[in-house]
């Protein structure tokens, strides 16, 4: 299907709504540069990388190659934004005005915002519009949290006054992944920008377009210049050297657990402040009594949605074998029965991997899944012809000790596990290095309330799964990453202490 024939999209033809004519231009138009002190420009080095289309595996646009050169630019021009007046000594308020500006220009341009992560990243359209629509939410809630940063004032005697100041680290360096763009630019820009830091973003070079064009509408909020810098380019150049850099104060990371594990190690030279949100292989627990009508569907969106690409994604499917056979059959005939296809496509119901790279990585384990011995009950081939597309898939007959079952896959790959009584389904849950999340489905309240205390993860969801609000605190036990990103917790790993002690 040609981008420039929406109407033409897919076999609904008829029916099918018109694709935002913006997004489709934005997707095409370059080559596109880096953002740093307010001014679009150029790689230092004159480079570009091309993006790809993962449902066609054309090239659809050029961007500009950031390397340590454009980093060392954008941290000077973060860091003198930092001390600027204009950033430094505006009110509380008057940072809360940008960020509820931000909001209301992401709400205005939402259709088009979805659109352009859509076909960047391959997301089902109505998945990519629900990520977007929780955008204005979080740089609201942060507008809010920007009037309330506070400290104490402590114990002194009569002739002292004793007190904490919270401020601002510095410069944010965010380092973020493809898989999930609107989440990651919002859970780090907002509350980075609201507690007073200036921010150096670099987009994953897989998926940089919604970030750079977040970064041309979000000019209309007249930030002032060095406060927010896009810098896309490749890991190892543009994102090695902003984790390194000694003008950088903390660095605010999702992505691979090996990448996270290189981050830390980096952030030695200057001990900058590191939060690192990382990979997954989350448990999804359905116990005999549970509401199965609510649990099969959700478990099949918990492996298959985004192509299996999210973090939180529930890949190791626990079913207690009283149901094991009725949950097995109707989890593998769903899966079967999803349509892989061109995220824009309303008939869609998984889009693509994001790269050749991917989808060789999700073949291979789906072909590693079969070596080691794993009865594939169905899925496991890719689309014929163009884009890279994987049927979700599912395992039977694994062991605790197969690769498929212990490591990551970022693809629609799950393995169903049969489990005897409650204290088996929570230890082999708990049997990994990650703990990102965990879903436990049961209608007795007294084991659901045990069991998500027993399990070793960042967020157990109950009877429902995905749920993320900018309420609340996200992020992982283990391996699974350091720190937490939203709730009040984002305002402390945005500050640092200061205490004041006045003689007098
Ligand atoms: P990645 O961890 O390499 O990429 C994430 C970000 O880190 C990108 O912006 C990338 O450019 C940057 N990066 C890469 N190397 C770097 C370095 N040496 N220094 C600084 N920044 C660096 O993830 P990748 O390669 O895209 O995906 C590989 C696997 O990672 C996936 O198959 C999946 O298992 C996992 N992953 C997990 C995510 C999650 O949210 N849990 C998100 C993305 C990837
Ligand atoms: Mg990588």
């Amino acid at each position: 299907m040609s981008r420039d024939d929406p109407e033409k999209a897919g076999t609904t033809a008829a029916s099918a709504p018109t694709i935002n004519p913006a997004a489709l231009a934005y997707v095409k138009a370059g080559p596109k540069q880096l953002y740093i002190d307010g001014k679009w420009t150029a790689a230092k080095s004159g480079e570009t990388f091309d993006v790809i289309d993962p449902s066609t595996a054309d090239v659809m646009v050029a961007v500009a190659t950031g390397d340590a050169a454009d980093i060392d630019l954008a941290v000077a021009a973060a860091r003198k934004a930092f001390r600027d007046p204009s950033w430094a000594r505006i009110s509380p308020h008057q940072r809360s005005r940008y960020l509820l500006t931000i909001a209301d220009i992401i709400e205005r341009n939402a259709d088009e915002l979805a659109v352009i992560q859509a076909i960047d990243i391959g997301m089902v359209l109505a998945q990519s519009r629900g990520l977007i629509a929780t955008m204005p939410d979080v740089f609201r809630y942060f507008a809010g949290a920007a009037t309330k940063v506070m400290g104490s004032t402590y114990p002194s005697d009569g002739s002292s006054l004793t007190y904490t100041l919270r401020e601002p680290l510095g410069v944010v360096g965010a380092i973020i992944p493809w898989n999930s763009p609107a989440f990651a630019f919002a859970w780090k820009v907002a509350p980075a920008l609201a507690c007073g830091n200036t921010v150096v973003l670099k987009p994953a070079e897989q998926a940089p377009l919604l970030p750079l064009r977040l970064a041309e509408l979000i000019e209309e909020a007249d930030l002032p210049p060095g406060v927010l810098n896009i810098v896309p380019g490749l890991g190892a150049g543009a994102g090695d050297a902003l984790a390194k850099h000694p003008g950088v104060n903390k660095i605010n990371f999702t992505g691979s657990t090996g990448v996270g594990k290189g981050i830390l190690a980096a952030s030695t030279g200057n001990l900058k402040k590191v939060t690192l949100e990382l990979g997954g292989k989350s448990p999804n627990i359905i116990f005999p009594d549970a509401d199965l009508s609510k649990a099969i569907p959700a478990a099949l969106m918990g492996f298959a949605a985004g192509a299996g690409q999210i973090c939180v994604a529930g890949t190791r499917i626990f079913v207690h074998e009283d149901v094991y056979g009725e949950v097995a059959a109707a989890i593998a005939q769903a899966a079967q029965g999803m349509k892989t296809g061109n995220p824009l496509d309303p008939g869609t119901d998984v889009g693509p991997i994001i790269s050749q790279k991917q989808f060789d990585r999700v073949s291979d384990y789906i072909k590693v899944g079969q070596d080691e011995g794993a009865t594939l009950r169905t899925g496991g081939q890719a689309h014929a012809g163009s884009g890279y597309f994987v049927q979700p898939t599912v395992f039977e007959d694994v062991t605790d000790q197969m690769r498929i079952v212990r490591e990551e896959i970022f693809g629609p790959v799950a393995a169903l596990i049969p489990f005897k009584d409650e204290n088996d389904a929570v230890f082999r849950a708990n049997d990994t290095e990650f703990g990102l999340a965990a879903a436990v489905w049961t209608k007795d309240i007294s084991r659901a309330h045990t069991v998500a205390r027993a399990l070793e993860a960042g967020t157990v969801w109950i009877n429902t799964i995905y749920e993320l609000d900018v309420m609340v605190p996200y992020g992982g036990y283990k391996m699974s990453g350091i720190g937490r990103e939203l709730g009040p917790e984002s305002i402390e790993a945005n500050t640092q202490l200061k205490t004041v002690v006045a003689r007098f």
